[in-house]
């Protein structure tokens, strides 16, 4: 009998792997000065499977980790599985639960919005979670969300109201939501595109909302090579939609643009009758043996004018982009992004851009491996980049992790504080800060 070792994928070996036990931890170890006006918790989501297995990064049941500080000091750690349905029974078959919206593996964002902690998925409904990450229940925003919700919603940062969409393999492929700041889905418009693509994420600015339809599209044969049932298809073509908030499908201006793909933008705003929009941009996605890196772009939509400009504004390979809170589809000069390891989607570093001075700074993890930096703004503060930026960060050396503090003004300098963390906490996806009073 031959045997025949696969190699065991990225996602399932070194910080990638997924941790078993749920552990609560308090009264954590702290090295520096944790800043006073820091009260609430950091947490972050990640793909997690139960079975010790799943045929992509993007598959697996859900697990947050959470750290709360509250007057310097780091009160707990803790991590629990988000005990979805598709959790609570271990033997679901994740492709024959895409119709059911409370199947979810509610794996990939956690956000907080009109008082609620939400642990979110792409292809399902949020799932509510308490201050300490119980999980508590799906979400329809009472009956109205009937389809998928992405991951990625936007909180005005001006209006607080939540803009999201919902892509489906089915019509309507693309679905519009408005949802106001106290927490009412106020708006679902079926929106017209070509096809079933994999639509990630998208864009908001002070009127308007930025569909990115590109072309990895819906195809079974894409589980054969990628473990997802998507691919990449340049025939299917690339357009961005310009939509007021408050508009309707007729009110969609389509714009051609490069074929390209993008799982995130950093942030959109407008400037007169454009539009810029600042992502993090693939040559492709999806594409068997392809591994396209993704790098910093602009794009500059001149509605007037019915063009779309690129330029490539850096060429490191940089993801999981963040603004401060306070200016989600307003203009910004700063933003903040995980510098990928080689050949790894985690961060060897931070960069800190100032896109008014087109330049940037490296914050250094030394061997550490990083996660979304997520920027706090300081109560205190007036500038828009007076505040922190957190970030879990795994230490090989001692098979651990901790919770980094950088202070925003002095960035390429070391953390000011370090929490502690009793175990390692994997590599995953997006978090978020949950200030005290959400
Ligand atoms: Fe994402």
């Amino acid at each position: 009998m031959s045997e025949q070792l696969q190699e065991v994928p990225f996602w399932l070996k070194d910080n990638f792997a997924p941790v078993f036990e749920e552990v609560t931890e308090t009264d954590l170890k702290v090295t520096g000065v944790i800043p006073s006006e820091l009260n609430g918790r950091l947490l972050r989501n990640g793909a997690n499977p139960q079975s010790g297995y799943s045929a992509h990064w993007f598959l697996g049941n859900g697990m947050l980790h959470g750290v709360e500080i509250r007057d310097g000091k780091a009160n707990w750690y803790r991590n629990r599985y988000v005990k979805t349905p598709l959790f609570l029974d271990p033997d679901a078959d994740v492709m024959s639960s895409l119709a059911d919206m409370k199947m979810s593996s509610a794996n990939t964002h956690v956000i907080h919005h009109a008082g609620k902690i939400m642990a979110l998925e792409e292809g399902h409904w949020p799932f509510v979670v308490s201050d300490e990450l119980e999980t508590i229940g799906p979400h329809n925003f009472g009956g109205k969300l009937k389809g998928a919700m992405t991951a990625h919603p936007k909180t005005c940062g001006e209006t607080g109201e939540l803009l999201s969409f919902g892509y489906s393999v089915s019509e309507p492929y693309l679905t519009y939501h408005r949802t106001s700041a106290e927490g009412e889905m106020l708006q679902v418009e079926p929106i017209t595109v070509k096809g079933a693509t994999m639509i990630h994420d998208f864009n908001i600015t002070r009127n308007h909302v930025v569909f990115m339809d590109l072309p990895v599209v819906w195809d079974l044969e894409g589980l054969k090579s990628s473990g997802l049932p998507v691919i990449w298809d340049e025939s299917y073509g690339a357009r961005l939609g310009v939509m007021p908030r408050n508009g309707t499908d007729a009110d969609v201006t389509w714009y051609e643009i490069n074929p390209c793909y993008v799982f995130h933008p950093l942030n959109a705003y407008e400037e007169g009758s454009k539009i810029v929009v600042d992502v993090c941009r693939m040559e492709n996605a999806m594409k068997p043996g392809a591994n396209s890196p993704p790098m910093l772009y602009r794009w500059v939509i001149d509605q007037d004018a019915g063009t779309v400009s690129e330029t490539q504004l850096d060429d490191r390979v940089v993801d999981f982009t963040r603004v401060c809170d306070t200016v989600v589809g307003l203009k910004n000069r700063y933003g903040y992004a995980a510098a990928f390891a080689p050949r790894l989607p985690v961060a060897e570093g931070f960069m800190k851009y100032d896109l008014d001075r087109d330049s940037s700074e490296f914050h250094d993890l030394k061997g550490g491996q990083g996660s979304e930096a997520v920027f706090v703004k300081d109560p205190n503060g007036q500038a828009e980049d007076d505040g922190w930026v957190l970030s879990y960060v795994y230490r090989p050396e001692e098979n651990k992790s901790e919770v980094v503090v950088i202070d925003s003004r002095s960035f390429d300098q070391e953390p000011i504080a370090r929490i502690h963390l009793p175990v390692r906490v994997p590599a995953g996806f997006h978090g978020n800060w949950v200030p005290d009073g959400y």
